[in-house]
C-alpha cells in the first residue's frame, strides 16, 4: 500500500499538534518582517496555531517603519531616543502596523486559509512601562522599559481564546506613554507568563556560529559565546541578546526562524529536524514514568504500529488504565517512545517498545529505544524482578543485540502462558537480569 507524502507528513506532526496545545508561546514579528510580502504567510501560519489551540501573544515591532517615519532620530547605543515630537510620530506607527496586523488576522476570503478561522485579537494597556533614565550622560526622555506586566489579565484574555497583540509601548501610573524596545518586551512577557516558547523572526532564520556553520540547537552559553563573535547585524543581535536573557531566564525553549521563507515557521515547530536555530537547556531526551497526560502521546507513537501490525491494538481505557505501568521518552516535551512491563512474580512482561518513526535510530547513541530498554530494566530491577520477556513478531534482531534470548512458550509464567495466541505466533525471548549480589 502506498502513503501519500502529505498523509506522512501529517501523521507525523500529531505528536507535535498535541504537544503544542494549550502552550503559550509568545512571538515577536519585528518590524523587518512586518514589512516582507511572506507577512501574510506568516500571519496564516500564526493563525493556524490559534486554532490548533496554542495561547499566542504576539509583540510586534516597527524599526524601519519608524525609521522611514523619522529619518532624523538620534540613538544612544542601538536605542533610540524618543522626544516629545518623535513619540507622537511612534505612536502613529504602532498604530498603523497593529491595524494592519489586526487587517491580516480578519481575513475571512474563501480563497485564505483563515476562512471560517474567526480569529479575536485583544490589545490593550498590559504593560507598565517607565522611563529608562539618564544613560552615560543622555537622557532617554521618552524611551522605556518594562515596569511590571499585567499577567492574570492576560492570561484572561487568552483564556477567552483571544490572540494577544501588543505593540511596545509601556505606560506609567502618571499616564504617559513609553516607547518601548520590541525584542526586549517579547521576552519580559515570555518570562512574566513563563511561556513555553519564545519565537522570533529574522532574514537568515538561523543561528550562525563564527565558523560560518549553521546552528539547528544551541543551549545558552554556545548562545552567549557566538552573539558577540558571529557576523549579525546589530537589531538581529539584540534579537539574539533578548532570547539569550529568556532562554536563562527560564523559557525552556526559544526559536529563531526565517520570515522569508514561507513555511519555516511550521517545519521548526512541526518536524523533527525543524527549520530555524531552538534555544534550549534540555536537548537530551529524557526517560521517565508516564503521566496520566501523556495517553495521547503515546497513543500517537503506537498507532502507525498497530495499523502495521507490530504491536497488539490496546483498548484506550485499558492504556488509561495501566499508564503506571508505562514509561515514555520525551524529547522536548514531546512524547517520542515508550515501554511497558507488567510483574508476574519475580518476573515482567516488557511490552510496547515503540519509538516514534521520525526518532529511530537517530545516530546518537545510545539511542531512543535503547534508552527506555535500559530505563525498563532498572525500574524492574529495583522491583526486585530477575527475568524479562518479551513477545515479538517482528523485532526478534533487536531484543537479540540487546541480550534477550530465544525461549518457547513453555518459559513464559503460567497466566500468560493460557494467553499465548498461538496464530500470532510471536517468538518469546527472555532476559536474565543481573541484580547487585551477582
Ligand atoms: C525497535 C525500536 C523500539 C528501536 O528503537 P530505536 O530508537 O530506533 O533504537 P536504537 O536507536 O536503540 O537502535 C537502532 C538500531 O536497531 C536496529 N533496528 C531497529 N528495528 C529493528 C528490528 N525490527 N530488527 C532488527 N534491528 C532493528 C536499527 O537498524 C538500528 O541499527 P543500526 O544503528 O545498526 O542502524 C523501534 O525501531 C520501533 O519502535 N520499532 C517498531 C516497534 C516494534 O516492533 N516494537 C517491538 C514490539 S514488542
Amino acid at each position: 500500500m502506498q502513503t501519500s507524502g502529505y498523509a506522512r507528513w501529517f501523521r507525523a506532526s500529531t505528536p507535535y499538534i498535541s504537544a503544542h496545545r494549550n502552550r503559550t508561546f509568545v512571538v515577536l514579528l519585528s518590524g523587518e518582517a512586518i514589512a516582507h510580502n511572506n507577512l501574510p504567510n506568516i500571519v496564516h501560519d500564526l493563525a493556524l496555531l490559534q486554532v490548533l489551540g496554542v495561547r499566542l501573544i504576539i509583540v510586534h515591532g516597527a524599526r524601519p517603519q519608524i525609521d522611514a517615519a523619522l529619518p532624523e532620530c538620534r540613538f544612544h547605543g542601538h536605542r533610540r531616543i524618543t522626544d516629545r515630537e518623535s513619540l507622537a510620530t511612534v505612536l502613529g506607527v504602532y498604530g498603523q502596523v497593529r491595524a494592519g496586523l489586526e487587517a491580516l488576522f480578519s481575513t475571512g476570503l474563501p480563497t485564505s486559509p483563515l476562512r471560517n478561522a474567526d480569529i479575536a485579537t485583544v490589545t490593550g494597556n498590559f504593560i507598565v512601562g517607565r522611563p529608562i533614565g539618564i544613560l552615560d550622560g543622555v537622557d532617554h526622555l521618552f524611551t522605556g522599559q518594562v515596569r511590571r506586566i499585567h499577567t492574570r489579565r492576560l492570561q484572561a484574555a487568552l483564556d477567552s481564546r483571544a490572540l494577544v497583540l501588543l505593540s511596545p509601548i509601556g505606560y506609567s501610573p502618571s499616564g504617559q506613554a513609553f516607547n518601548l524596545a520590541s525584542d526586549e518586551l517579547a521576552a519580559d512577557v515570555a518570562l512574566a507568563m513563563k511561556a513555553d516558547k519564545l519565537i522570533m523572526f529574522d532574514e537568515a532564520g538561523y543561528v550562525y556560529d563564527d565558523a560560518g556553520r549553521r546552528r539547528t540547537n544551541l543551549v545558552p552559553a554556545e548562545l552567549d559565546e557566538i552573539i558577540d563573535r558571529a557576523p549579525a547585524a546589530p537589531h538581529v543581535r539584540n534579537q539574539l541578546r533578548a532570547v539569550l536573557r529568556a532562554s536563562r531566564g527560564g523559557v525552556p525553549r526559544c526559536h529563531l526562524v526565517s520570515f522569508i521563507e514561507d513555511g519555516a515557521l511550521l517545519q521548526e515547530l512541526f518536524t523533527a529536524q525543524g527549520h530555524g536555530t531552538q534555544v534550549s537547556e534540555q536537548r537530551a531526551s529524557l526517560v521517565r514514568a508516564a503521566r496520566q497526560d501523556d495517553v495521547a502521546g503515546i497513543v500517537e507513537v503506537i498507532r502507525p504500529l498497530e495499523e502495521s501490525g507490530a504491536l497488539v491494538r490496546r483498548d484506550r481505557d485499558r492504556l488509561e488504565q495501566e499508564i503506571g505501568n508505562f514509561l515514555v521518552a520525551e524529547i522536548d516535551g514531546i512524547v517520542v517512545g515508550c515501554c511497558a512491563l507488567y510483574p508476574y512474580g519475580d518476573a515482567a512482561e516488557l511490552a510496547c517498545v515503540a519509538v516514534h518513526e521520525a526518532y529511530r535510530s537517530t545516530g546518537i547513541q545510545p539511542g531512543i529505544g535503547a534508552r527506555l530498554l535500559a530505563a525498563a530494566e532498572a525500574s524492574a530491577r529495583a522491583a526486585g524482578i530477575t527475568r524479562l520477556f518479551v513477545l515479538t513478531t517482528q523485532t526478534r534482531d533487536w531484543f537479540a543485540e540487546h541480550g534477550f534470548a530465544d525461549a518457547d512458550v513453555g518459559a513464559l509464567p503460567a497466566p500468560k502462558q493460557a494467553l499465548y495466541n498461538y496464530q500470532r505466533s510471536s517468538k518469546v525471548m527472555t532476559k536474565q537480569l543481573e541484580t547487585d549480589h551477582d
